[in-house]
């Protein structure tokens, strides 16, 4: 296993991190392997970070920016040069570790506050340059810490929109393992627990990826979460059948106009919601809001590899050479969005004239 560290789900899995700062390097959970092993990836260089995004080792919007800003950091741990020098390795970091991924605009928020330290830092003449870098890698862990407290607050604010015993459907993974810890969509669940008020989750596995299966599933059931596992094209049934009382996901980017991207197949989740009368809610940190993206048609949209619908998991199911799209994000239209919910409170349409509020 190289400079892998290996643990197995047998043995403690309590306090799983998407990625950790281990003194000189990054360990990534790589999540591609889960739930069958849990295995932490040493990280020296940002272009193993980049790999590491580009390749769903960590995947979920703030979970990529906080691996983000730890791969700039690891663009100058050992650079030589001074402050003004140490700054233009940092920009040319954010210009290459902004080309890992394209839709979630964490990815961006997170890079733009690194440049934006290293270009305050760079202000004061008589900085060494240790201390130059040392500061960069206190503005990643601060990052990260504080996505901990804004995933706590925004499952504070969700949970007030659930009622004991209500029946709950999630889409994708936007739990701890997305996130530094609780996650966005996930996080009143484990307040929910916290306080010993029942919910009923159920998760749509997500294809073509699983990370409903493989990973929420995995991590509500890892913390005592009543939770159900389904398949994407189940989710019209369990709501005809009146177990799911709220919608609730995560989401990767927010345009002005209240358009939100998500994991392919939310949009198909919402217009479902809508026609069962069940509220649809998108919970994120406001670094996920991005008001210079008018609506949801310019939020770019990556599209994947073929053979994570022909070949998922090595075991081909289509026939060689059928032609595949395969996009990993769709827009949910504002219409079908009847809250957002973020650290600072929850926010109702018109989106237009009240997200730019949270800002104010
Ligand atoms: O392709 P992924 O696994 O990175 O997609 C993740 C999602 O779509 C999440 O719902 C989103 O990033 C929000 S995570 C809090």
């Amino acid at each position: 296993m190289g400079n892998e560290q290996v643990t197995t789900p047998s043995q403690q899995t309590e306090g799983l991190q998407s990625v950790r700062w281990a003194s000189d390097h990054l360990e990534m959970l790589d999540q591609r392997l889960l739930p069958e092993e849990i295995v932490y990836l040493q990280l020296r260089t940002p272009e193993e970070v980049w790999e590491g995004i580009r390749h769903l080792k960590v995947r979920g919007a703030p979970a990529i920016g906080i691996s983000a800003a730890f791969g700039v950091y690891l663009a100058i741990q050992h650079a030589r040069g001074n402050t003004a020098e140490l700054r233009e390795a940092v920009e040319k970091a954010c210009s290459y570790l902004a080309t890992s991924r394209p839709t979630a605009v964490n990815l961006f928020w997170a890079l733009d506050r690194m440049k934006g330290k290293a270009a305050s830092l760079a202000q004061d003449a008589g900085l060494e340059a240790e201390s130059f870098k040392q500061a960069m890698l206190q503005e990643a862990i601060q990052i990260q810490a504080e996505d901990e407290e804004t995933c706590r607050l925004i499952g504070e604010h969700a949970l007030t929109l659930f009622k004991d015993g209500m029946g709950v459907l999630t889409h994708c993974n936007a739990g701890g393992l997305a996130t530094a810890k609780y996650g966005t969509a996930l996080a009143p669940f484990y307040l929910a627990q916290e306080k010993g008020m029942p919910l009923k989750v159920f998760a749509d596995e997500t294809r073509p990826v699983l990370q409903g299966a493989r990973l929420t599933a995995f991590e509500l059931q890892q913390a005592g979460v009543d939770v159900t596992l389904i398949c994407d094209n189940m989710a019209g049934m369990v709501m005809s059948k009146g177990w799911i009382q709220a919608v609730i996901v995560g989401t990767d980017r927010v345009a002005a106009n209240g358009d939100v991207a998500n994991k392919i197949g939310t949009y198909s989740v919402a217009v479902l919601a809508k026609a069962h009368g069940i509220p649809f809610y998108v919970a994120c940190p406001m670094s996920t809001i991005d008001l210079n993206t008018p609506t949801g048609k310019e939020i770019p949209i990556e599209e994947r590899h073929e053979d994570e619908i022909t070949v998922g998991f090595g075991k081909r199911t289509a026939p060689v050479g059928v032609k595949v799209y395969n996009p990993a994000f769709d827009v949910t239209p504002h219409e079908y969005v009847t809250a957002i919910i973020t650290e600072k409170g929850i926010v109702y349409p018109s989106y237009q004239e009240n997200l730019p509020k949270l800002f104010s």
